[in-house]
């Protein structure tokens, strides 16, 4: 048998920064889901992709249940949903008892065609709220997508859990929609070892989903929920390894580049498969080098 390729394995950065923040929370005994290294790694990654607020969360999964429930998604309602995903785009509307549709994908950016997305308004004009997904790293059309959601007046949220350092016309996916979420699972371009986070330049909203990722626990004395809540917090120790990798995320994001490009030219003779389209407003972070086979 040969060495085992994984598709994207957890890479800490040389200098050891992830250590250095673990290091912290033991030294200052806050291993619990809240911290210094949760509250920065907020206010970092937040910074970082230009949003006005993120709550740090214990998976993407989480991030896009909360964005669900902050757009007011309940029983019956339906959810337009990018096709060509992972399940856990899509599981969250089922979490909410939603009904989700999904919407086809286009050649050009291999995810939620705008056109499709169209017809699907005309269709479901009850529509509460549209997840579209950045797969692989590879931007949405987001521009026209956000126009059509505007048109509508429909919440939009992005599932840029693959995409974390893509750009769209110089601007971080992730941040057009009402929510944004990211995903810090091994197999990402950053990782926390799991770990989620929801962004939103509403930051009433980010609170709340702080709120209810603690369970709901209302500021009484005592006990007391008045709301249905969720164990959703990252872990203080988790956020330390986040902080480190934020530190490394461009440079990540050169190399999946530079490893794109190298398959492109050692395999462009070959009929049979094209690569995933860089389009003119894009810089994607190439998570994957996905190709398609046409022959
Ligand atoms: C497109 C997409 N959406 C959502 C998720 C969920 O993220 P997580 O694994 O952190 O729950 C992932 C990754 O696992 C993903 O690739």
């Amino acid at each position: 048998m040969g060495e085992r390729i994984f598709l994207s394995s957890p890479h800490m950065s040389d200098e050891g920064y992830e250590m250095a923040y673990v290091k912290e929370a033991f030294d200052t005994n806050w291993i619990a889901p809240l911290g210094n290294n949760v509250n920065m790694f907020e206010k970092e990654l937040a910074e970082k992709v230009g949003a006005k607020a993120g709550a740090a969360l214990s998976s993407g999964t989480a991030a896009i249940h909360l964005a669900l429930k902050a757009a007011g998604v309940s029983d019956g309602d339906v959810v337009f949903c990018s096709t060509l995903t992972f399940s856990a785009t899509a599981n969250p509307i089922i979490y909410q008892n939603a009904i989700p549709v999904f919407i086809d994908s286009d050649y050009k950016t291999w995810n939620m065609c705008p056109k499709a997305l169209e017809e699907a308004f005309e269709k479901y004009p009850e529509v509460k709220a549209v997840i579209v997904v950045h797969l692989y790293g590879l931007s949405a059309d987001i521009d026209s997508i956000v126009e059509l959601c505007k048109k509508h007046n429909v919440a939009l949220i992005e599932d840029a859990a693959e995409s974390l350092g893509t750009y769209y016309k110089g601007k971080h996916t992730g941040t057009f929609g009402d929510y944004g979420i990211f995903s810090f699972n091994g197999n990402k371009i950053i990782t926390t070892s799991g770990g989620g986070m929801l962004v939103s330049d509403q930051e009433g909203r980010i609170e709340k989903a702080r709120f209810w990722a603690t369970q709901s626990r209302d500021q009484a004395r005592h006990y007391e929920h008045s709301e249905l809540g969720f164990n959703y917090r990252m872990s203080n120790v988790v956020a330390g390894i986040g902080r480190g990798q934020l530190k490394i995320l461009d440079e990540r994001v050169e190399k999946k580049r530079y490893i794109y490009k190298y398959y492109k030219k050692a395999l462009s003779e070959l009929d049979s498969i094209e690569f995933m389209p860089e389009n003119e407003w894009d810089k994607p972070n190439y998570w994957l080098s996905a190709i398609t086979l046409t022959g």
